[in-house]
């Protein structure tokens, strides 16, 4: 594991764009896991900022991305969908037929799950999975639980995801309570991982992490037991280690 101290949000931002971009050079043709959510947003920018320049081309990329709520439609602005296409996809000359995010719209849980199953299985594999930590330590919306799961499911977020996440939405009752979400099997089967962490808030989150026991009541430190992981964190993050 590579553990990278940056400055603030904004070297974290830049640092993490690197490695993505690297793959990018490397393999036109890769398949990059995504996330939403605050933390990446800054490397988006940073991406699109390239893309402009033409220092990067993303004609052959696909992406899949961790998550979607359940029940929010590619129009509604609080959809994941909606959040990659105003943060990324719109920006860029990706091809939108080749960019998966698991159907908030599809009721039938078994088919929503088994078909993104196949997005990731047809994909051939993920070349590099970008994460984010959430304050309880869950990644995608892997949120503690006493079992890993492993394949995507439908999860029923913990009061504390909620709390976290009802700042994007106009007040509590309006978050979701259920969302589609990879498993931890299909993101310890990603080549390589890379996840960006910022602020205090998680701070804790992320020493329990990566200095803990593997364990499901905090669902990141399973990547203690993935082969090539980077974490790129900013000082606040990291405040707790060292
Ligand atoms: C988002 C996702 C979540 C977030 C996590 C951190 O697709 O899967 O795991 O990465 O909740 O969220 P932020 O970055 O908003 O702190």
């Amino acid at each position: 594991m590579t553990i990278y101290k940056t400055n603030d949000y904004q070297d974290m931002s830049r640092k993490a764009a690197n490695i993505i971009s690297a793959q990018i050079i490397m393999k036109p043709n890769c398949v990059l896991g995504l996330a939403t959510g605050s933390s990446p947003i800054g490397l988006y920018k940073q991406l699109i900022e390239w893309y402009q320049k033409g220092d990067l081309d993303f004609s052959k990329v696909t992406t899949i991305n961790l998550d979607e709520y359940k029940g929010l439609g590619p129009d509604d602005d609080q959809s994941y969908r909606y959040f990659m296409n105003e943060n990324l996809f719109n920006h860029i000359n990706i091809d939108k037929a080749r960019t998966y995010v698991p159907n908030g719209l599809e009721m039938n849980e078994e088919k929503a799950c088994s078909d993104y199953n196949q997005v990731i299985a047809q994909s051939g594999g993920i070349d590099i999975q970008l994460l984010g930590l959430g304050n309880n330590g869950h990644i995608g919306f892997n949120e503690p639980d006493s079992v890993f799961k492993c394949e995507t499911h439908c999860v029923n977020l913990t009061p504390s995801t909620i709390e976290a996440n009802r700042r994007f939405f106009e007040n509590e009752d309006a978050v979701p309570r259920q969302a589609y979400t990879m498993g931890i099997k299909n993101i310890m089967q990603a080549k390589k991982i890379l996840v960006v962490v910022s602020g205090e808030a998680k701070a804790k989150a992320l020493k329990d992490a990566l200095y803990g026991p593997v364990t499901p009541s905090v669902p990141a430190s399973v990547l203690q037991l993935h082969p090539d992981v980077t974490i790129v964190a900013d000082k606040a993050a990291l405040k707790l280690i060292n």
